[in-house]
């Protein structure tokens, strides 16, 4: 594990150019099923929000913020796919350097900021191009009509949406004020589109940051929400990066994602399904996440740092012990 083709020649260059350099592999027609390869174990098949996946295994938001190479993506074997963040009108984002790694620690920070080629590029890509999983299409815009717009082009081409009410390189959505601009945005996709809408959660580690996720995640319940993804990043100081600060992912961040999952879970009444997502690299991960209560698990630094071959290390190693146990992925949820 950790060792993929190519992967020293990838460390070694800049993070965004290395970046570029997969998603023009990923435009080649390469054998990706191969290089996944997933475990095509039916036990390992899950439902979320009416939504039947063939493995719990996500690509989180971030990874394809075009929306441009989901369908190579998604013959790696994912269960599903997170597009975009995508807003209403194409954004640069931050300026570069924008991406530092921790290779020692397999994790990275970013302050990227959101770039993407808006909701019209993204339709265009989503439509030329085959679904190989569910994709869902992460959004985020700071006034709640631009997300209509950019909700309104899109939804005819997601199985579901992902509400980025979470991340730490844009100035909303971060404080308790967030709570009526949730409100605001989950009602009004709840009213504008009949696809499960999933709302995606900063993480938390004091009291204080405790009680602000939990209320939101309360608040994204009443307001319509299916499902909530726990987490994104955390906030950091990187002096590498040109903006000085950004959001943590990776490693690091694992030791929090089972018991953030757990008490969003409790704080929710199980009511939500929950996708954890947050520095998992392994199957026993992906398992203590879906003890803790998520039906499914998202990951992108992994990605990073083990190559296409994750999908398949995570998936066997899930299909070994559904078969230790005698059972199914569903009967994991909530079983620790
Ligand atoms: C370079 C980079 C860009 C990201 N962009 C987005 C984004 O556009 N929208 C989003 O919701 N999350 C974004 N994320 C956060 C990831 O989706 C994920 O929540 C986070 O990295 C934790 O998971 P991981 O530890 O498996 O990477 C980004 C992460 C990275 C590393």
């Amino acid at each position: 594990m950790g060792r993929y083709p190519g992967r020293r020649i990838f460390l070694s260059l800049p993070p965004e150019a290395a970046h570029r350099l997969a998603g023009t592999l990923l435009g080649l027609p390469l054998p990706w099923e191969r290089l996944g390869g997933a475990a095509l174990d039916p036990r390992l098949g899950v439902s979320i929000a009416g939504i039947a996946l063939r493995n719990p295994i996500g690509l989180a938001a971030g990874f394809d913020k075009r929306c441009a190479h989901l369908d190579a993506l998604g013959r790696l074997g994912f269960g599903y796919l997170v597009g975009g963040t995508i807003t209403r009108h194409s954004r640069y984002g931050n300026p570069k350097p924008r991406i530092a790694r921790y290779p020692e620690r397999r994790s990275m920070a970013n302050s990227m900021g959101l770039p993407n080629p808006g909701a019209e590029a993204a339709v265009r890509n989503l439509a030329e191009r085959p679904a190989t999983a569910p994709r869902f299409v992460s959004l985020a815009d700071q006034d709640p009509q631009d997300a209509f717009v950019a909700l309104g082009l899109l939804a005819p081409f997601a199985d579901a949406i992902e509400l980025n009410a979470s991340c730490p390189n844009v100035s909303w959505g971060r404080d308790r004020d967030g709570e009526g601009h949730l409100t605001e945005l989950v009602k009004g996709f709840r009213a504008r589109t009949d696809k499960p809408i999933f709302v995606k959660l900063p993480p938390f580690t004091t009291d204080v940051e405790r009680e602000v996720v939990l209320a939101l995640a309360r608040v994204a319940q009443e307001a319509g929400a299916s499902g909530l993804t726990c987490s994104n990043t955390r906030p950091v100081r990187e002096p590498r990066l040109r903006v000085g600060e950004g959001g943590l992912s990776g490693r690091e961040l694992f030791a929090r994602t089972p018991a953030i999952v757990a008490e969003v879970r409790a704080a929710t009444g199980g009511a939500l399904a929950i996708n954890a997502c947050g520095g998992v690299s392994t199957a026993a991960e992906a398992l203590a996440c879906l003890e803790a209560g998520a039906t499914t698990v998202q990951v992108y630094t992994a990605l990073v740092y083990q190559g296409p071959g994750l999908i398949g290390d995570l998936t066997a190693g899930l299909s070994r012990a559904l078969r230790d146990r005698g059972t199914d992925v569903p009967a994991f949820v909530g079983s620790a």
